[in-house]
């Protein structure tokens, strides 16, 4: 199966709903890969894996090794990595010095990076010297420390304004796509409209024109989730009952039984 190419995902624009998840590690990769086609090596892998209040302290290290893992578990689907707070914001300089070590360490296709106009002359900078852009924009959860926390964007006139105005320059700078995180609805539906590049909501709209979750979230295995997670699956409760059925069978030695041992022929 050929994996799906950069040009190819612009061109879902208005079509098919793209499906994007999250992706750390090679196995979950090779469950998913066959029905997505895009998998996402979020830095939220700082909450998720590592167990860190939020993904400021997420490293260029971290994103490369589990980059590498996703892109050797999986076939079909295009791999993005996301640029690690600190690791893109100085110059367009940085930035490309880091995006391009994540795609030659990794084997991705793209790199995801969070902001608006600010950014959009690094977008440009990338896009032109051979590496593909993914944007996100409204709750960009890098900015925790001066938002102050996770809560929906957009619900002052100004601010829907501004994260109409981020989407536009990040796609007028050539953003092949952009994740349109936890704002008002009727924001993610204007963005769709006027950007040329496909939308990926999380929190956002189903008229984007894909969806994204964080993996663990939507298959039971996080605890904390916010209130636009759908939990898909409750993998959480199976790993649970078989640790517990595990732990019983050590205890009462029932396992490890006949099947699991070596005798002499
Ligand atoms: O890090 C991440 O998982 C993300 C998605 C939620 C879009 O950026
Ligand atoms: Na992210």
């Amino acid at each position: 199966m050929k994996r799906l190419t950069v040009p190819r995902i612009r061109q879902q624009k208005g079509k098919e709903p793209l499906v994007m998840l999250t992706a750390y590690t090679v196995r979950m990769a090779q469950l998913m890969d066959p029905h997505c086609d895009m998998l996402l090596v979020g830095d939220s892998l700082g909450q998720v894996i590592y167990g860190l209040p939020h993904t400021v302290a997420v490293t260029m290290e971290m994103m490369a090794a589990h980059g590498a893992a996703v892109v050797r578990g999986s076939y079909h689907a295009a791999v993005i990595v996301d640029m690690p707070f600190g690791s893109y914001e100085a110059s367009p300089e940085q930035a490309f010095v880091n995006a391009s070590r994540l795609l030659k360490e990794t084997g991705a296709a793209a790199v995801k990076l969070e902001g608006g106009k600010v950014l959009a002359p690094t977008v440009e900078f990338l896009t032109s010297r051979g590496i593909p852009v993914m944007a996100h924009v409204g709750l960009t959860p890098q900015a925790v420390n001066i938002l102050g926390g996770y809560g929906v964007r957009g619900k002052s006139p100004e601010e829907a304004k501004s994260i109409v105005d981020d989407a536009i320059a990040m796609s007028d700078a050539g953003a092949f796509a952009m994740v349109i995180e936890g704002v008002l609805e009727h924001i993610a539906i204007e963005i769709t409209q006027k950007v040329a590049c496909p939308t990926i909501g999380i929190g956002a709209s189903a008229q984007c024109d894909g969806q994204v979750l964080v993996a663990e979230d939507m298959l039971g295995l996080f605890d904390r989730v916010p209130k636009f997670v759908k939990k898909f699956g409750e993998m959480g409760v199976g790993v649970e009952e078989a640790v517990r059925a595990y732990a019983a069978g050590v205890r009462d030695r029932s396992f490890p039984g006949p099947d699991q041992l070596y005798q002499p022929v």
